[in-house]
């Protein structure tokens, strides 16, 4: 069975310059987990990040736990040429008009075929979940619904459906990325619990996400973070600091994808 390692490195807006660096300083560091995709146009730096410490004898392959995705756009699609996101007149993205129960049928051959260990969804709300669940013949469960996950955006309906479901959890965003008008990390409950705890803003945010058993992807091209963004297994927060995080919550969705809001499987057209 494949174990997801619970904190992984984000790598959406790391440059290509940045990101060979930042992922050999996380392997480091103790990073298993690299959450990449096409779209974040750096994949080619991050394996060769991966591959520059296969050669030094840090890692070895099988240890890692690589993710890439498949934009909307893509469904029919193996290989996606140079249009990255082909957009119509509009602004929007022309959206492929693919079942994705089909899709999950190709994905599952690429497990069955070894070129994939596992596969997963991502920005599923429970009602896409729930027919892929019930699709007759699923020959593969998804791993994870990779969903964007921070306090004020806490999920706990999703989360829940999802576990009950034996389908793992991966949250993005969890440090509430560099949106503008966003400071997460400067919340004053969240301040107040990290001093507390003598950690980070962004150590709490982390560990906030391990002790729902929700796997956590934070991103970061800076050294010193990318380190302490690991350092989250020697503390535990208390119940009631758990439940002080949950009280921040502010149904505040910040990945949107405004020019998807057309596709027929846009997925936050409802609650959750
Ligand atoms: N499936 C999807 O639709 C989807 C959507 C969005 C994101 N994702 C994935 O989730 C990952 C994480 O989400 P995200 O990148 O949007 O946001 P995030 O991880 O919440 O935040 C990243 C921001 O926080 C900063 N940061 C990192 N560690 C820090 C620390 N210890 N103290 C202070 N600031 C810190 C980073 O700066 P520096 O890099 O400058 O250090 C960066 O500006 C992405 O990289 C991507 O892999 C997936």
């Amino acid at each position: 069975m494949t174990v997801i390692p619970p904190v992984g490195l984000g790598t959406w807006k790391a440059s290509p310059g940045e990101v060979i660096n930042a992922v050999k300083v996380a392997i480091d560091a103790g990073y298993r987990h690299f959450d990449c995709a096409y779209l974040y146009e750096n994949e080619s730096e991050v394996g060769e990040g991966i591959q520059y410490k296969i050669n030094e004898g840090v890692v070895r392959r099988e240890e890692l736990f690589i993710v890439s995705k498949l934009w909307c756009t893509f469904h029919k699609k193996s290989l996606p040429g140079k249009d990255n996101m082909p957009l119509d007149h509009t602004g929007m993205v022309i959206p492929s008009n693919t079942d994705f129960l089909e899709t999950w049928e190709a994905m599952e051959e690429l497990v069955i075929e070894g070129l994939v260990k596992a596969i997963g969804v991502s920005n599923f709300n429970h009602e896409q979940l729930e027919r892929l669940l019930n699709k007759q013949n699923l020959r593969i469960k998804p791993i994870t619904n990779q969903i964007e996950c921070h306090p004020y955006l806490s999920q706990k309906r999703l989360i829940s459906f999802c576990q009950a479901r034996d389908v793992s959890v991966t949250a993005y965003r969890p440090l509430g990325g560099s949106s503008e008008g966003v400071d997460l990390i400067d919340d004053p409950v969240i301040k107040r619990i990290a001093k507390k705890h003598g950690k980070s803003p962004a150590q709490i945010l982390i560990r906030f996400q391990i002790q729902r058993n929700v796997i956590v992807i934070p991103k970061s091209v800076t050294p010193h973070r990318i380190q302490e963004n690991i350092q989250v297994l020697d503390f535990e927060l208390t119940e009631q600091d758990m439940n002080d995080i949950f009280s921040l919550e502010k149904n505040l969705r910040l990945a949107t994808f405004p020019t998807t809001e057309n596709h027929k499987d846009y997925p936050f057209h409802i609650e959750y």
